[in-house]
């Protein structure tokens, strides 16, 4: 595929995926959480999506295979996104427990355990947690827990960090703050996550999304403006002791994401 051709494939196809925000309710069963009626439409969504229509490409995009020029520049941005993630945890996570929440293909997972941290790394797409677990023992990576289910499950028990790379940019910012909010009393020292940052671009195309027809689509990006996202954090009475004290953008290519480096006072400075 030609380059413009291909510039204009992604973004028709980031439009459909924007136009799914106020989509049908499609059941995905799942661990039993807490949770408000929209995260769980949305999870329904996002679980169907990725576990059949993209696990192909997240494959893809996750590895070494030659990809296109656009696709290649998103997997540079990904990886600029998952050093800055690392850059906001110690360099010796041994001992820690570590949540990789939406962990995909398990790229980040891999990456923390060898740097000592006890991994939990869930996804909802089982395809994508099996292909993980295969790599992960491919390549030598022991330690880390592999689980099919809900990242907000209370059964995953508690742990020092939580790591959400380019997971919750799925959801409205009520919704984040509410995954925030059921994940905050089982961490001891801080949540590093992404958001999609509101640009015009992503904006335009949420909104040029929304005209799409609603068969055959893809669960959105859903632009967050980290401003909003930091007041509504410090009007939460369930994040009170918590702060957002980084908020770092990497933009490339057709890569733009937001990294959110949200702690406990208790742990600022320890880091
Ligand atoms: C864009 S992919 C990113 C995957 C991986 N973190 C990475 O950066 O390569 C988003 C992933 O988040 C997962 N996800 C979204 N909501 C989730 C939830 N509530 N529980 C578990 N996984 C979730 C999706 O299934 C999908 O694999």
């Amino acid at each position: 595929m030609a380059p413009v051709e291909e510039v204009v494939t992604v973004a028709v196809h980031v439009a459909e995926a924007a136009a799914n925000l106020h989509t049908a309710v499609r059941g995905t069963g799942g661990p039993d959480v807490t949770a408000s009626a929209r995260y769980v439409e949305r999870r329904s969504w996002i679980a169907e999506y990725f576990d059949r229509t993209a696990a192909h490409h997240w494959k893809a995009l996750t590895s070494d295979a030659k990809v296109s020029r656009v696709r290649a520049t998103v997997r540079a941005g990904r990886d600029r996104m998952r050093r800055t993630l690392l850059a906001a945890l110690p360099v010796d996570l041994s001992g820690q427990r570590v949540l990789d929440a939406g962990c995909g293909t398990g790229v980040l997972a891999m990456d923390l355990a060898r740097r000592g941290a006890q991994v939990t790394a869930i996804d909802l797409s089982p395809t994508l947690v099996a292909h993980a677990r295969e790599t992960a023992a491919a390549s030598g990576v022991p330690g880390i827990d592999f689980q099919d289910g809900d990242m907000l499950a209370a059964g995953l028990g508690e742990f020092e960090w939580v790591v959400g790379m380019d997971s919750l940019i799925h959801y409205d910012v009520a919704e984040m703050v509410g995954a925030l909010e059921t994940l905050a009393p089982r961490v001891s020292r801080g949540i590093v996550f992404t958001v999609a940052p509101k640009t015009w671009l992503l904006s335009v195309m949420w909104t040029v999304g929304r005209l799409f027809p609603r068969h055959d689509r893809a669960p959105s990006i859903v632009p967050v403006d980290a401003a909003d996202l930091e007041r509504r954090v410090a009007l939460s009475t369930a994040l009170a002791g918590w702060r957002i004290v980084g908020k770092t953008k990497v933009e490339q290519g057709f890569y733009r994401s937001q990294a959110i480096v949200l702690l406990r006072d208790a742990a600022r400075g320890s880091a």
